[in-house]
């Protein structure tokens, strides 16, 4: 089984930003656990803080990969563009959010992406890609 972690931006400071609302951990520390955790799994990992190099990954991974999670960030609550590729693709894509974005400002109630997703898994902080990731297996 194929699965891809797309994150968006700023994620890839994870570790070192706002850590009270992020946590203390790399994303690719946190990674390298997942792939040790489920070696027969092809799990693999794209960040990028520019919209198009996210929705040419997911064009690229879109219709030849089992699953796809995908943390979009600031992305999700201001990309059509981010949107229209989640829509336009066929792998099942779950958001995922590290903090509850809904106890947050209320600029960040607002996903584009939720409506053409299989799911969502909000603020669970970085256990929520695991989630994910068991929800296609
Ligand atoms: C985030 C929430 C977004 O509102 C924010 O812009 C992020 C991270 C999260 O994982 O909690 O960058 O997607």
């Amino acid at each position: 089984m194929k699965i891809y972690i797309i994150n968006g931006p700023n994620l890839n400071l994870l570790g070192n930003r706002e850590p009270e609302v992020y946590g203390n951990a790399s994303f690719e520390d946190y990674f390298n656990g997942l792939q040790k955790k489920y070696p027969k799994l092809q799990l693999e990992y794209f960040q990028s803080n520019i919209e198009g190099e996210l929705i040419d990954k997911l064009h690229e991974v879109g219709f030849n990969y089992d699953g796809i999670v995908l943390n979009a960030a600031a992305y999700t609550h201001t990309s059509i563009g981010v949107a229209d590729a989640v829509k336009a693709i066929e792998t099942p894509v779950i958001e995922v959010h590290i903090s509850n974005v809904y106890s947050r400002e209320e600029f960040r109630h607002k996903s584009y992406i939720a409506p053409n997703t299989k799911g969502i898994i909000i603020g669970l902080g970085l256990k929520g890609y695991e989630l994910a990731i068991q929800s296609f297996l």
